[in-house]
């Protein structure tokens, strides 16, 4: 069945407190459209988890910088509805900008220190707009759970540390990272590329399976593992590298060896198109342990 689309924020009010009166629990999918499996995945868990669910699709203004993609960001409402409707969504949140900015609006939600690195240094105050208008989502909906991809760790991490700090109520669920057969992890920016840029998109992959490999091997050096990953990218035919680092999974601060949980994570420019990929190393327990 298609799911209604509401464009008012006291409409949606309104549907979530017609289910919370009903005794049902709510989760809230997150997204900017241009729906694929891996969005998918997170409105499947948040069908399987709860008894009513709310999918948002909001191409947010305010975490793109003047130079980004916000006009030419890919919009198909009517495709991200039948995706919906398949797996099972009671409603979409499908806002204005003016809906969600209104003439005035002047309130931040500044998450500090998480930000500075990985994609917070490429693009200033772009995590400022992905946190405020996530506090927002999470307070007009309230749900009891809300639902993310680690393919955008730093964004997860940052979303986390918001909610346990301003004790939203809502519980911030992570979800794998889904992707293409051959590796290249999923994103609505996948469609920008050509077809000999999107064959070469999966060194990003690649440079991870590669980081992977040496780690497994026994390499705990930092810059080793970095450099193994620039290679792979700098390597590859019409990529340009943003960043290829690996930093603590916690902190995501930069780290000299590999001690603890650590998060890879690169972003890699074909033509226009910036495109992230990310894995979680785990080191071994050190021997007799
Ligand atoms: P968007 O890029 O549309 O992604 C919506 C959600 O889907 C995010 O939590 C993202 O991590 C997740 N996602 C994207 N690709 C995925 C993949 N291949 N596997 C698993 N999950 C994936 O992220 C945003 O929108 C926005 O910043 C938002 C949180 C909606 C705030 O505007």
């Amino acid at each position: 069945m298609l799911p209604p689309v509401v464009n008012t924020i006291a409409g949606v009010r309104q549907s979530v407190a017609d289910a919370r009166r009903a005794g049902k629990s709510i989760g809230l999918v997150p997204t900017m459209g241009a729906l694929h499996a891996g969005h998918a995945s997170l409105i499947r868990a948040a069908r399987a988890e709860n008894d009513f669910v709310v999918v948002t699709i909001f191409v947010n203004p305010t975490q793109f910088a003047p130079n980004e993609d916000l006009d030419r960001y890919p919009r198909s409402l009517e495709a991200d509805r039948q995706l919906c409707g398949a797996i099972g969504t009671d409603v979409i949140f499908a806002p204005t900008p003016p809906e969600m900015y209104p003439p005035g609006f002047c309130t931040w939600v500044d998450v500090t220190g998480l930000p500075d690195g990985l994609c917070g240094a490429s693009r200033p105050g772009h995590f400022r707009g992905v946190a405020t208008v996530v506090l927002k989502l999470f307070n007009i909906i309230q749900a009891d759970a809300a639902y993310f991809g680690q393919k955008d760790a730093q964004q997860a991490r940052i979303i986390g540390q918001m909610a346990a700090d301003l004790n939203v109520p809502t519980t911030v669920r992570v979800l794998p990272i889904v992707r293409e057969p051959d590796g290249l992890a999923m994103s609505s920016r996948n469609r920008y590329l050509d077809p000999i840029q999107r064959r070469n998109a999966t060194a990003l992959f690649q440079a991870l399976e590669q980081l992977k490999r040496l780690v497994a091997g026994g390499e705990r050096d930092v810059s080793k593992l970095e450099s193994a990953m620039t290679e792979v990218i700098t390597a590859t035919p019409g990529a340009r590298l943003d960043f290829a680092q690996v930093v603590d999974a916690d902190t995501l601060r930069p780290i000299d060896r590999l001690q603890r949980p650590a998060l890879a994570a690169l972003a890699v420019w074909f033509g226009g198109t910036r495109l992230i990929d990310n894995t979680i190393l785990e080191p071994p327990a050190p021997p007799g342990k």
